[in-house]
């Protein structure tokens, strides 16, 4: 099964990619792997123990080897937590069905019709007797969000002409799970105050997108374009995941955020055409930027990929970058990465991801910008961030992150058992801190052992230079 194999490699990739596993976990449920399924599903849960995905796809496990009642205990605690859960009432209505209870049975399944629009069970309709069309009929139209069509007529057409589709079936009906358009109030949770420090970064994606969306003719008079491809790199925990939720609730335009279980999904076609898709849809709602986390899984070195499906995607997705360069295309492409040395070197020619940023540990001034964003809300005595700086060089942000809930944690314990609620003291945020090893420095030694093995390029010129450069440097 190569569409396994493909998920498979994906995951080694990025072993903690709760998406992945989870499409994984799908996928082995359909071919009947029930005990891939059910263990690549705890694994879920023991990263994120909320994930209701996960529960509600061991119910299924459960249901099919038998366990209905298992099954409906589980079914009925994902309903518990988000009574709207279609797939929950669906699993309901079999088990009913299955247990002789057609009433209820029918009741789950015009649930899980009316909540989801395009919920089709063609087997479980025929024994109901019963189809999802027939009861969404009969019931109040539901309200189909508009799709971000504000554009003349005339960039659809151009982007057809520069842009010409090898794939000859129609567009498929297919939504990114992230589609923001420009008044979405769900993208404005994160903006860029929330992200301490990467100035040049900030002012790269307003210089490449929002200002040319606020002075047009400005960039029309320097014949600068809109949009491009911007790279960003670094250790873990530095904020490059937040960082792109951030230019969600930053950009005055369409927004697009594409997981990797996305494209991996077999259950819509081949990985390149979901990935085509995908640039489609990013091109028919321009002005848009289009934001790909984990970007290594989808653009490795083809000299390191035997498979010819993942070589396959990464010539696709070459292709797709190629068909954004038309003056009118006005995307913006952005990928975060920890591993950059693993990418294919032919995304970093001109027009593609030209523009490559290093997102380094947060310096002092960062670090004072973090500790200040951590500490907001949080009953603190005596707050000395001076201090917290100077204890945490070389932290990420979520080694900061880490040292807040640590130290939260230790009082809370202490609260409790003393029964008198005390605020977090500065002694103790500062001992968590030198109790914690920075954890970027794994990366660091794995940046150096890779620029010792291949020629140096400017991934490992730009990680020595920021290793070297003395006012980097803290004691
Ligand atoms: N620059 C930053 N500003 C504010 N918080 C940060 C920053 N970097 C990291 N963090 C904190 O650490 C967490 C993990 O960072 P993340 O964005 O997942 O890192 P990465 O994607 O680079 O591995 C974030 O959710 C945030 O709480
Ligand atoms: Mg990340």
């Amino acid at each position: 099964m190569s569409s396994l194999q493909a998920i498979r490699d994906a995951i080694l990739q990025s072993p903690d990619n709760i998406s992945l596993l989870l499409l994984y976990s799908r996928a082995c449920l359909e071919q009947l792997q029930l005990d891939d399924a059910r263990e690549s599903f705890e694994r879920v849960l023991e990263l994120d123990p909320h994930q209701t995905d996960a529960h509600l796809g061991i119910a299924r496990v459960l249901f099919l080897q038998g366990e209905t009642s298992g099954a409906a205990v589980r079914a009925e605690r994902v309903l518990q937590q988000e009574p709207e859960n279609a797939p929950a009432h669906l699993l309901l209505s079999r088990v009913y069905l299955s247990e002789g209870d057609r009433p209820k049975a029918i009741e789950h399944f015009d649930r899980a019709a009316l909540i989801d629009g395009t919920m089709s069970d063609p087997a479980l309709e025929r024994e109901l007797g019963r189809s999802a069309r027939d009861v969404r009929r009969t019931s109040p139209a539901p309200i189909i969000p508009e799709s971000g069509a504000n554009e003349g007529p005339e960039d659809g057409d151009q982007a057809q002409d520069i842009f010409d589709d090898p794939f000859d079936d129609p567009p498929y009906d297919w939504r990114p799970e992230t589609f923001y358009t420009p008044g979405d109030p769900n993208r404005f949770g994160t903006t860029f105050a929330d992200v301490g420090g990467m100035e040049e970064l900030k002012e790269e994606i307003r210089l490449k997108i929002i200002y040319p969306l606020q002075f047009p003719d400005l960039y029309k008079a320097y014949g600068k374009r809109t949009g491009g491809g911007i790279l960003i790199y670094g250790p873990p925990g530095c904020g490059k995941t937040l960082m792109l939720r951030a230019v969600a609730g930053e950009v005055p335009c369409n927004f697009l955020s594409v997981g990797l279980h996305e494209i991996f999904d077999p259950y819509f076609g081949s990985t390149e055409r979901n990935l085509h898709q995908i640039f489609e849809t990013a091109r028919t709602n321009s002005p848009c930027v289009l934001v790909f986390d984990d970007i290594d899984s989808l653009a490795q070195d083809r000299r390191n990929v035997r498979e010819s499906q993942l070589r396959n995607l990464v010539n696709q997705f070459l292709h797709e970058m190629d068909g954004m360069r038309g003056e009118n295309q006005r995307v913006l492409v952005i990928g975060a990465t920890n591993q950059p040395w693993s990418l294919d070197p032919a995304f970093r020619r001109p027009g593609r991801f030209d523009q490559a940023i290093f997102i380094p540990p947060p310096d002092a001034a960062a670090r004072a910008q973090i500790i200040t964003l951590l500490a907001k809300d949080k009953p603190i005595s005596n707050l000395d961030v001076e201090a917290l700086v100077e204890a945490t060089a070389g932290f990420s942000g979520a080694d900061l992150k880490w040292v807040f809930d640590r130290a939260a944690e230790m009082t809370l314990s202490a609260a409790i058992h003393s029964g008198q609620p005390v605020p977090i003291a500065m002694d103790l945020l500062i001992s968590v801190a030198r109790s914690h090893a920075p954890s970027t420095h794994s990366w660091f030694e794995g940046a150096h052992e890779q620029a010792q093995q291949t020629t140096p390029d400017a991934y490992t010129t730009e990680v020595r230079k920021f290793l070297n450069a003395p006012s980097q440097r803290e004691p």
